[in-house]
């Protein structure tokens, strides 16, 4: 694992639609920076395996590819931003995910004195995003994740296909993106702290404009006192579709 960097510390949002690669650059990203990645759909599943009363509930909503209540995630993070870990900077994937959400951050993060300083959303094309998560394969015992076609896993791995990786119920979680979580980028355009980010190409290439678009966001004092801009598209690969 490399050395912990000496960027200042990371408070930062991971936006993108199922799939789009949140978890395998928000996994690189973490070890990197040598600070935790907070995903809400891995504490809900570790949750479910485990019996408890929130993962029984949240167990057929995740198969319905529906959103779990706002409520209920929102505890999950306050308490998990609470760890001592967390106070070195976090990523967070997969939350927030509704506008709701994304206000209770700001007020948990208010409450310890501290704010976001990055959001970064990665953009793929609907097509691509279906072929990753239906080929999404993940080792339980490392959680390492993996792509039949993209990243194959090692014979030794032990793999599961996630319930809601199935081609009926991803279409119905990109629904729900379009609906509730899409809105979070124009919620964070308008704080100054949103980049776009090409998620097309190799893990490695979107890892690059991810780095990029981070120290761009550093350099112009995002979160900070950056003066008001619009968030531009930066770090992008290859063609940009809007
Ligand atoms: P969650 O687990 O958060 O799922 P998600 O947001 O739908 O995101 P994914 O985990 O599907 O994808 P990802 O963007 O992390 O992509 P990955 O890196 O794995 O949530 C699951 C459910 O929990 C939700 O539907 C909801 O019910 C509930 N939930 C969770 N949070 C909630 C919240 N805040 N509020 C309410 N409900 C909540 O990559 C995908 C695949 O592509 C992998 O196979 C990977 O190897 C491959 N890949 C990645 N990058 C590349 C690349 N550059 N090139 C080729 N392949 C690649």
């Amino acid at each position: 694992m490399s050395q912990p960097s000496a960027r200042p510390k990371i408070r930062l949002v991971l936006l993108g639609a199922p799939a789009s690669g949140k978890g395998t650059q928000g996994q690189t990203l973490a070890a990197e920076l040598g600070i935790p990645k907070i995903s809400t759909g891995d504490m809900l599943r570790a949750a479910r395996d485990a019996g408890t009363e929130l993962g029984k509930l949240a167990d057929g909503i995740m198969a319905a590819g529906k959103l779990v209540p706002d409520d209920l995630v929102i505890r999950l993070v306050d308490g998990r931003l609470s760890e001592p870990d967390a106070q070195r900077g976090f990523i967070l994937d997969g939350f927030p995910r509704t506008v709701p959400q994304a206000e209770a951050l700001d007020r948990l993060l208010e409450s310890r004195g501290v704010k976001l300083n990055a959001a970064l959303h990665i953009d793929l094309p609907r097509e691509l995003l279906m072929e990753r998560a239906t080929l999404r394969r993940t080792d339980v015992r490392t959680g390492q994740i993996y792509h039949l076609k993209y990243n194959p896993p090692p014979d030794s791995a032990e793999l599961v296909h996630r319930d809601d990786d199935r081609e009926e119920t991803v279409r119905k979680r990109l629904d729900a993106y379009d609906t509730m979580t899409a809105a979070l980028v124009p919620y964070y355009q308008g704080k100054k702290i949103l980049r776009h980010v090409d998620g097309v190409g190799t893990p490695r290439d979107v890892g690059e404009r991810i780095r990029r678009a981070l120290d761009e966001l550093e350099s112009s004092g995002a979160g900070a006192s950056r003066a008001a801009k619009p968030a531009e598209k930066v770090a992008r690969g290859g063609a940009d579709g809007d």
